[in-house]
């Protein structure tokens, strides 16, 4: 595992960006699992600044997210396939057909899931996992369990999930109580991941998540077993790790 540190939030958006397009621009047709949240969104600027410069292309790129909040449509402002558009897919060049989501308003969210699946194979897998780090240690919608959920599967948020993610909505009573989400294995298969982490806030879930035990209980421990993990995390998210005297 490498951990790469920034000085700041918008360090850590640059370096992460960096790794991105270096992914596109060594490998145009990469498939890019994408992340919403607010630590990703200082990336996705970044990768259009340098779109708009003519540095990068996506036309060949296929995106699949983790997640999306049951119940929501694509029109609705706190919907993952609405953040996507409004904060990356809108001002760069990936087809609309690349693009993948999953369907929140499926009625069978069990064929959705195996669908979902069933659709990142066809396509050979993740080459680059973005990912964000959740205050009780979840990655995609993979909340802390007695056991790692494996593959796509609808979630059921943990009460802390939907305070946290209550301040993107008026009324936390709107927040979904259920998501859609990749499971464990599947972004565990994806060949590279870069995971970013900002703030003093995420000090402590980081440290368990990258020099703790590999538990369930903290969903991105598991990423301490994956060949190829990146982490850019800020000053404030890496203190305690500095402190301890891990990096
Ligand atoms: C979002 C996702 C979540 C977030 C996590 C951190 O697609 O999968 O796991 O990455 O909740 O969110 P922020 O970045 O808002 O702290």
């Amino acid at each position: 595992m490498k951990i790469i540190e920034a000085v700041d939030y918008k360090g850590m958006s640059r370096k992460a960006a960096n790794i991105i397009s270096a992914q596109v621009i060594l490998y145009p047709r990469s498939v890019l699992g994408l992340a919403t949240g607010s630590t990703p969104i200082g990336v996705y600027q970044q990768l259009i600044e340098w779109y708009n410069k003519g540095d990068l292309d996506f036309s060949r790129v296929c995106t699949v997210n983790l997640d999306e909040y049951c119940g929501l449509g694509p029109d609705h402002p706190q919907s993952y396939r609405y953040y996507m558009r409004t904060n990356f897919f809108d001002h760069v060049n990936i087809p609309e057909k690349n693009i993948h989501i999953p369907n929140g308003l499926a009625q069978d969210k069990t064929a959705e899931c195996a669908d979902y699946d069933r659709m990142i194979a066809v396509l050979g897998g993740i080459d680059l996992q973005l990912l964000g780090l959740g205050n009780d240690g979840h990655i995609g919608f993979n909340e802390p369990n007695g056991s790692f959920n494996k593959t796509t599967h609808r979630a059921v948020l943990k009460e802390e999930t939907i305070q946290a993610n209550s301040r993107f909505f008026n009324d936390p009573n709107e927040v979904p109580k259920y998501a859609i989400t990749m499971g464990i294995k599947s972004i565990m298969q994806a060949k590279k991941i870069l995971m970013v982490v900002s703030g003093a806030g995420k000090a402590d879930i980081l440290e368990k998540s990258l020099f703790g035990p590999v538990t369930p209980l903290v969903p991105a421990s598991i990423l301490q077993l994956h060949p190829d993990v990146t982490v850019v995390a800020d000053e404030e998210a890496l203190s305690q790790i500095r402190s301890h005297g891990l990096i």
